[in-house]
């Protein structure tokens, strides 16, 4: 094979493999996806974990991972709660103060169970946890009764 063929045959080889490269041959980029409000990811997050603590939450051999889900829901509960629920704007200016007083001691209640469901754990106390999680439980049925814009999802 002379240097010439061998040239050749590489360059098509590499453009066959440029062809067949992932999204290479993809009409145009996909639409951006309209970002979700940073509150609505933030409850999210909660939700997934408070899903999974409700399971494991009294099982000592998972201790360590509910630690871990408990801590991550305190940041994302700290989070939400400088945020404003997306009803306020609807309200009258009259009445946005007060429903965010109201919003962020809600939240603090979330923040402050999350923080006793933490001692707990650390602590080994499993006969605790479960009355915790369902506080958690009525904490959201209640906040969002009150305060969500539409009805309550998850
Ligand atoms: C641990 C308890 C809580 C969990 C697991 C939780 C979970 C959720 C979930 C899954 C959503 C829906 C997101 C969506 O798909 O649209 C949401 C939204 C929301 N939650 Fe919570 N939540 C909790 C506590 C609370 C509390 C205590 C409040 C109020 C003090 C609150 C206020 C809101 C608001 C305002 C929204 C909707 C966004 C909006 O309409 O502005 N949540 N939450």
């Amino acid at each position: 094979m002379t240097l010439v063929t061998k040239i050749s045959r590489i360059a098509i080889l590499a453009s066959l493999l440029t062809c067949l490269a992932p999204g290479a041959w993809a009409a145009s980029p996909a639409p951006a996806q309209e970002e979700e409000p940073a509150i609505v990811q933030h409850m999210k997050q909660i939700n997934r974990s408070l899903r999974r603590l409700r399971r494991q939450a009294a099982d000592a051999a998972q201790k360590d991972s509910s630690l871990e889900l408990v801590r991550q829901m305190k940041t994302h509960a700290q989070a939400a709660q400088k945020e404003e629920p997306l009803k306020t704007s609807d309200l009258p200016e009259a009445e946005r103060g007060p429903f965010l007083k109201a919003f962020r001691e809600g939240m603090g209640s979330v923040i402050e169970t999350l923080t006793l469901l933490e001692s707990a754990l650390e602590n080994e106390k499993f006969d605790q946890t479960e009355e915790l999680v369902k506080k958690l439980f009525d904490l959201k049925k209640e906040g969002h009764d009150q305060f969500q814009k539409e009805m309550e999802i998850g």
